[in-house]
């Protein structure tokens, strides 16, 4: 299967390269500098030579607060971008998997969101997002969408922050008041590759299970990597950042449970293999 990738210098796309059983893919990973999704000529030249089998978009403007003052560009990227290669997608019969977020939804639930809850994104990247899942719905047929949510791998990511900042500062203060789920970028790698080797598409939500805060993130962090840093928790309101934030966006994998089982393990297993590494 020859497989192309956008966005693969993100840490999404670079937990492909980490993979290890995929001896059946060609990966073809691209960075923005060479596939602009913006940039149609690009994609078609691009497209013509590789005729992917599967395309994993993962390239996004992912940047959540700039997208509150920079709305076009966001739009520009995660809605007329996604369409781009939504179109290439469909002229070359290659499957799309579209990679989108926990923050399509306004985090007012008080149980884990299934792919059949009601998305109402509360900020311009979240709205983007969910505008690239509706046009590429409208244009490509062989199409999964997969939601994720806290990802981090390699690159910079909130693990590298808050252990840069133990070594810098008596104390941190971490939000307290939004709860998602961490998920290690190779085991949505990983997932992802799972299901792009079926027909079964839709959309899925992929993240490692259970639920925590950011605090109760850092905190897990410090303590696996021995560090003894005081954390100190704070409210969103506190750190009064420009995009609003879903209070509560756990994802539950219901798409998986339902084809069989959901594969992922819990985050404190995912986030433990990665800072091993
Ligand atoms: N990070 C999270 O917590 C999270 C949560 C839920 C969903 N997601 C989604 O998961 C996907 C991967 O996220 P990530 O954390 O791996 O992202 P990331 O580390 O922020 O990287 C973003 C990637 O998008 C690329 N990109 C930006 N503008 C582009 C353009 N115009 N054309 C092509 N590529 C472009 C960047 O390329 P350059 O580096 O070359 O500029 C980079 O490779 C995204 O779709 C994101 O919306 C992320």
């Amino acid at each position: 299967m020859k497989m192309l990738i956008t966005g693969g210098t993100g840490q999404l796309g670079r937990a492909f390269s980490e993979l290890t059983n995929i001896a059946d893919v060609q990966l073809f990973s691209f960075s923005s500098r060479e596939l602009n999704v913006t940039d149609t000529q690009q994609i078609r030249t691009i497209f013509n030579q590789i005729r992917p089998d599967a395309v994993i978009h993962a390239g996004a403007f992912t940047a959540v607060d700039a997208a509150e003052s920079q709305a076009d560009a966001a739009f520009k990227v995660n809605v007329t971008g996604t369409r781009n290669i939504a179109a290439a997608c469909l002229h070359y019969s290659s499957k799309l998997i579209y990679i989108s977020t926990d923050y399509v939804f306004d985090g007012k639930s008080s149980h884990p969101y299934t792919e059949f809850d009601q998305p109402n994104p509360l900020n311009i990247y979240g709205r983007s997002k969910l505008e690239g899942e509706k046009i590429a719905a409208r244009i490509c047929p062989r199409l999964y969408i997969v939601r994720t949510s806290w990802l981090y791998g390699l690159g910079h990511n909130f693990i590298h922050t808050i252990l840069k900042l133990a070594k810098e500062r008596e104390f941190l203060t971490i939000v307290n008041d939004q709860i998602g789920s961490p998920t290690n970028s190779l085991d949505l790698a990983q997932g992802i590759m799972t299901l792009v080797h079926t027909w079964d598409y839709g959309t899925y939500h992929m993240s490692n299970k259970g639920q925590c805060t950011w605090h109760e993130f850092a905190r897990e962090i410090v303590r696996l990597t021995g560090q003894s840093v005081d954390i100190r928790p704070i409210s969103t309101a506190e750190l009064a950042l420009p995009a609003a934030r879903p209070a509560y966006s756990v994802l539950r994998n219901y798409m998986l449970e339902l084809a069989g089982g959901d594969y992922f393990r819990s985050w404190q297993e995912g986030l433990q293999d990665y800072i091993k590494k």
